[in-house]
C-alpha cells in the first residue's frame, strides 16, 4: 500500500483559539495518532509555520518569530509529537521557494485571479490591490504540500480551492516533465477533508477569529474563560432567568454540543427550552466543559513552557528532517526538468 502523507499547516498568528482547535488541530492530532490494524501509524505527518504565507496580508515580520513560537507551542500542548511528526518554518527551507518559483510558471494568472479564497479576503480586508505575491498564495501552498509529497491535505473548507489548485500543478507538472527513472514526480494530494467544525465566536454572529476579538485561547486560564463567557451571546429574546430560550440560535449551547458530555445536552437544551435553566448557570456548566477538555493542554503547555529553548529546538529538529525530504524532491524535481 502506497503511504499516506499528511502535510498541512498554519499561518503563525500567535496563541491558537478554540476554533483552530476544532477546525483543525484537534484532526491533526488524531491523524498523527491513528494507526493500521498492524500496528502502523495511517500516516506520515508533517506540520508548516506558513510564516512567508503571513506577508500577503502583513509585511510587518518583527512579531513573526514570537507568534511562531507561540503557536508551536499550541499545537505541542494540543498533542502534536514532534518525533512522530516534524514542524518547522517555510522560511527556514529554502526548497520552498524554489519550488514556487518552478510552479508559478505552471499555472496562469487568469485562474489564480478566480481563486474564491483570494476574493474573500479581498473583500473582508477591504484591499483595493493586491501583490503578485498575494495573487500567488496557493501556489507556494502547493509547493509546500508536493515538496513533501503530501496526498492528504487536511484543511478547512476556505483552503479548498487551494488544494484543488495543487492537484492541477501536479497535474501539469506531471504532463510537462517525467523523471527518467520514476516517471511521475508528483502525485494528486486527495481534497480529504475530515469532520471538521467551525466554531462561532462569543458574539455569536462571526465565525471565532483573532481579528474580531471573540475568541477563547486555548492557553486562557479558567478565570480568562469565565470572564469572556459571562459576555458571550445567547438567545437575545431570552431577557430572564425563566423565559424559554432556542438554543438552535445560542453560541454557549453550539459550545456544549462540543464539549460537554453527550448525555448532558440533551438536559441542557430541554431545560433552556422549558425556562428552567437561565444562562448564567448554563454559561458556567459550559465553563466546565471547555476547562475539562483543556486541562491536559494546560499541563503540557505549562511544561514547555518551563523549558524556555525546548520549543525552539523542536523547531530546528522538525526543520532538519523536513529539509531533507525537501531536498530529495528537489532533486527528482530538477533530474525531470533536466536542470541538473
Ligand atoms: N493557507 C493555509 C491557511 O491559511 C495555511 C497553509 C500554508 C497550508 N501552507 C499550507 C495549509 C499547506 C495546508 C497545507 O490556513
Amino acid at each position: 500500500m502506497k503511504t499516506q502523507r499528511i502535510l498541512s499547516g498554519m499561518r503563525p498568528t500567535g496563541r491558537l483559539h478554540l476554533g483552530h482547535y476544532t477546525g483543525a488541530l484537534e484532526n491533526w492530532v488524531e491523524r498523527q495518532n491513528e494507526t493500521l490494524a498492524d500496528g502502523s501509524r495511517a500516516y506520515e505527518t508533517y506540520f508548516l509555520v506558513a510564516d512567508y504565507h503571513s506577508l500577503t496580508t502583513s509585511l510587518d515580520t518583527s512579531p513573526l518569530d514570537q507568534n511562531s513560537i507561540e503557536m508551536v507551542t499550541d499545537w505541542l500542548a494540543a498533542g502534536i509529537d514532534p518525533e512522530k511528526s516534524p514542524v518547522f518554518r517555510q522560511s527556514r527551507i529554502k526548497e520552498h521557494t524554489e519550488l514556487f518559483l518552478i510552479f508559478s510558471m505552471l499555472i496562469t494568472a487568469s485562474r489564480l485571479e478566480r481563486n474564491p479564497t483570494l476574493k474573500d479576503q479581498i473583500r473582508d480586508l477591504n484591499m483595493d490591490a493586491i501583490t503578485y505575491g498575494h495573487l500567488g498564495y496557493p501556489v507556494l501552498q502547493a509547493a509546500d504540500i508536493l515538496l513533501y509529497k503530501g496526498n492528504t491535505v487536511p484543511v478547512g473548507e476556505d483552503q479548498i480551492p487551494h488544494v484543488e489548485i495543487t492537484r492541477e500543478i501536479a497535474r501539469r507538472f506531471n504532463n510537462q516533465y517525467q523523471h527518467p527513472g520514476t516517471g511521475s514526480v508528483f502525485e494528486e494530494p486527495g481534497p480529504k477533508i475530515t469532520r471538521f467544525s467551525r466554531l462561532v465566536g462569543l458574539d455569536g454572529t462571526a465565525k471565532m477569529s483573532k481579528s474580531l476579538g471573540n475568541t477563547i485561547l486555548l492557553s486562557d486560564t479558567e478565570e480568562e474563560i469565565t470572564a469572556k463567557m459571562r459576555k458571550a451571546v445567547t438567545d437575545t429574546e431570552k431577557l430572564r432567568k425563566n423565559d424559554p430560550g432556542r438554543p438552535e440560535v445560542c453560541a454557549v449551547f453550539s459550545y456544549h454540543k462540543r464539549f460537554t458530555r453527550s448525555q448532558d445536552i440533551d438536559e441542557i437544551e430541554k431545560e433552556c427550552r422549558s425556562g428552567a435553566l437561565g444562562c448564567v448557570d448554563c454559561k458556567k456548566r459550559c465553563v466546565d466543559s471547555i476547562i475539562r477538555e483543556l486541562a491536559p493542554l494546560h499541563e503540557k503547555r505549562a511544561f514547555y513552557a518551563d523549558k524556555p529553548g525546548l520549543v525552539r529546538q523542536i523547531l530546528e529538529d522538525g526543520e532538519q528532517r523536513a529539509r531533507e525530504r525537501a531536498q530529495t524532491t528537489m532533486r527528482e524535481v530538477r533530474e525531470a526538468m533536466r536542470l541538473g
